[in-house]
């Protein structure tokens, strides 16, 4: 069984995969070159090392959760099954990356740093948590294991997603009309959604405006979700009093970006949940040998795009 990787850290995956698939030849893209495989270990590759393969290729395994870049990929080929991670780690890096974040705008530790730059020692009231409804738009293994963590912190949670859920301690919402019910209730709306052409410029002016004023925004899902003028235009407003921003259109995010630059937004280099080594080695490794042994798998919808 021939296995060739493409990541951001081909050997680190190698050395990874080969504890726990002894009997496989391990290649690597940049020792081994685009070369014909049972099994691709991939992360945006580009569109030559599929044109590379031939009929022998059995699946495509994703190194991370979100498919978007590979299902846009025009070489992608047809009717291979596409494996992506599900949690793998990711949902609880996930969570502690959302819940800073709730508490950044919560304890109002936005205000403090803008405070801080004019030396002003002034304390802002502090709300009981129950007073701080989140929603968590997309409830699948990351979304779900957030709006459990911070329902757990005490903070009442509206979860959507675009089919029915049900969730402990969460209430859950779905389709159009639930959407805009989580959007009322949300005094922070967190962005988990998968990047696909249902949730492109999904939060647009009218979504944005449908938040109570003063509304926070974390964005850790995909920047193809968020209108990032309608973004700017509602901080301006005072209809959103800030943002935190993991992901964006265009990455690296342009140096010319006023994104960088906005006080009230927060800026991280997409870092909110990094794939872990080993757990992600033991799905990867868990679903090959499964494809091997003919047992079911839980491979990607491509119509839906996750
Ligand atoms: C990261 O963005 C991922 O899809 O895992």
């Amino acid at each position: 069984m021939r296995v060739l990787i493409h990541g951001p850290d081909n050997h680190h995956w190698r050395e990874a995969l080969k504890t726990r698939l002894p009997n496989a030849t391990l290649l690597t893209s940049d020792d081994d070159g685009e070369q014909p495989a049972d099994y691709l270990v991939v992360w945006k590759p580009p569109a030559s090392l599929f044109n590379a393969q031939d009929h022998r290729l059995k699946a495509i395994l994703n190194l991370g959760a979100g498919v978007d870049a590979l299902l846009a990929n025009p070489a992608l080929p047809r009717g291979v099954p596409i494996l992506k991670l599900r949690d793998a780690g990711m949902a609880d890096t996930m969570a502690d990356y959302v819940h800073y974040g709730v508490l950044h705008f919560h304890r109002n530790f936005d205000t403090y740093l803008a405070q801080e730059q004019h030396s002003s020692w002034q304390e802002q009231l502090l709300e009981a948590k129950s007073a701080w409804p989140v929603g968590v738009l997309g409830l699948g293994a990351i979304g779900r294991h957030v709006a459990g963590h911070l329902a757990a912190q005490g903070y009442p949670v509206h979860g959507w997603s675009r089919s029915p859920k049900v969730l402990d301690n969460v209430r859950c919402h779905h389709g159009d009309d639930g959407l805009d019910d989580v959007l009322s209730h949300a005094r922070i709306l967190i962005n988990l959604l998968p990047g696909t052409s249902a949730t492109q410029g999904l939060l647009d002016a009218q979504k944005l405006d449908r938040l109570p004023r003063g509304a926070a925004l974390i964005n850790p899902g995909r920047g193809s979700t968020l209108d990032i003028d309608a973004l700017l235009t509602a901080i301006e407003s005072g209809q959103l009093r800030g943002a935190l921003l993991d992901v964006f259109p265009e990455e690296p995010l342009p140096q010319d970006s006023p994104l960088w630059t906005h006080p009230r937004i927060r800026i991280t280099p997409h870092i909110a949940a990094p794939t872990p080594v080993e757990q992600a080695a033991d799905q990867i490794a868990g679903n090959i040998l499964r494809l091997e042994r003919g047992d079911a798998i839980e491979a990607v919808q491509v119509e839906a795009g996750y």
